[in-house]
């Protein structure tokens, strides 16, 4: 080890490092870092004692404030669910359009979970916001298969239609390319056609008149207005399940339909159908 020695030109002392004939200079640390050191070193002393801090050998020393960040989360989680719980449970009571309306937060609480299960169980069927598909209803209208009010949506989504379930919803259009002639069924696609309005083959449409009054009007209702309690489509209102141009009545009257719409009720909670149920209603036409 070289000898210590005080460099002549600063007066310092030299750490007895030589490269190359350059002396390093002893120089003491600047004296705000040396100070900032200390406050670290005071602050994680004063920190170890509050704070969980050194790992052990048996779990870690805790610090006099037990704090865990770990269980906070896990506290904060319970809290959620409570609430989710409870609204989950208020849901249940909900027996109006008119009760959710007036219960803001609630109402929130239903139509973001409502659209989470919609988007996980439904889309696919009825598009992501519920405009629909041919053969797959609109959500979004006021114009209803089976009803729009809160109960009958309810009802719809907990036993679906013609589903595999005891308690669906069921009524079977026949295929009437057996029971009706070729002819016959292309005055009635000219009779629907002119039923919503549109311009259709007059001498078509006297013939179909007493045949859709004889074979369709029971479902439809003898105005063509539908029927609710049956699911039969309004045939006026030029909103289509399946479409309205004339191959495609011709396609429906002759071969039927009978679109499926799945039982939900053994696959979601009594809650995810009630908060579906109030999406739906809000998707723009519940009744
Ligand atoms: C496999 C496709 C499919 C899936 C998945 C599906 N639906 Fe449907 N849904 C249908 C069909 C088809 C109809 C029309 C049934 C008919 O002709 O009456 C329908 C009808 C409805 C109706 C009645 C509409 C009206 O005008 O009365 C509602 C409400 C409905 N679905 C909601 C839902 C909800 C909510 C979900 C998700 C839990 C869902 N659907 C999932 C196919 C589906
Ligand atoms: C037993 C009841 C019933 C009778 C009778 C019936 N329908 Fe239907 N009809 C339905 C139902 C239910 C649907 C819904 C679609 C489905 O089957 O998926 C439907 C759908 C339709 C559609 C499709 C509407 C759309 O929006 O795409 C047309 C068109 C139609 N029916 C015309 C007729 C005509 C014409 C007759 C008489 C020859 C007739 N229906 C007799 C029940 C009936």
């Amino acid at each position: 080890m070289a000898e210590k020695e005080i460099d002549e030109h600063s007066g310092i002392q030299t750490t007895g490092h030589v490269w190359d004939g350059i002396k390093e200079l002893n120089n003491p640390l600047p004296r705000w870092w040396l100070i900032t050191w200390y406050i670290t070193i005071a602050v994680s002393v004063v920190y170890m004692i509050f704070m969980p801090s050194w790992p052990g050998l048996t779990g870690y020393l805790k610090g006099t404030r037990n704090h865990s960040e770990r269980e906070n989360v896990a506290i904060a989680l319970a809290a959620l669910d409570e609430k989710r719980g409870l609204q989950m449970q208020q849901l249940l009571q909900v027996e109006s359009v008119a009760a959710i309306e007036n219960d803001p937060e609630l109402l929130n609480y239903a139509t973001t979970a409502g659209g989470s299960i919609f988007g996980d169980n439904c889309a696919t069927c009825h598009g992501s916001g519920g405009q629909g598909f041919p053969g797959y209803p609109a959500l979004v209208d006021d114009d209803w298969l089976w009803g729009g009010s809160l109960t009958a949506i309810q009802q719809t989504i907990r036993y679906g239609v013609r589903s595999d379930h005891d308690e669906t919803r069921y009524n079977m259009m026949q295929a009437y390319g057996g029971v009706l002639s070729r002819d016959q069924i292309s005055d009635l696609v000219e009779y629907v056609t002119a039923l919503s309005g549109r311009e259709a083959n007059e001498a078509a449409v006297g013939r179909a008149k007493p045949v859709f009054a004889q074979q369709c009007a029971s479902c439809h209702g003898a105005d063509g207005k539908g029927d609710q309690a049956q699911g039969a489509p309004n045939l006026t209102d030029g909103i289509w399940l399946f479409g309205g141009d004339r191959v495609t009545l011709q396609e429906t009257i002759t071969n039927g339909r009978g679109g499926v719409m799945p039982a939900w009720t053994d696959r979601l909670t009594n809650e995810q159908i009630v908060a579906l149920s109030i999406y739906v209603h809000t998707l723009g036409g519940g009744e």
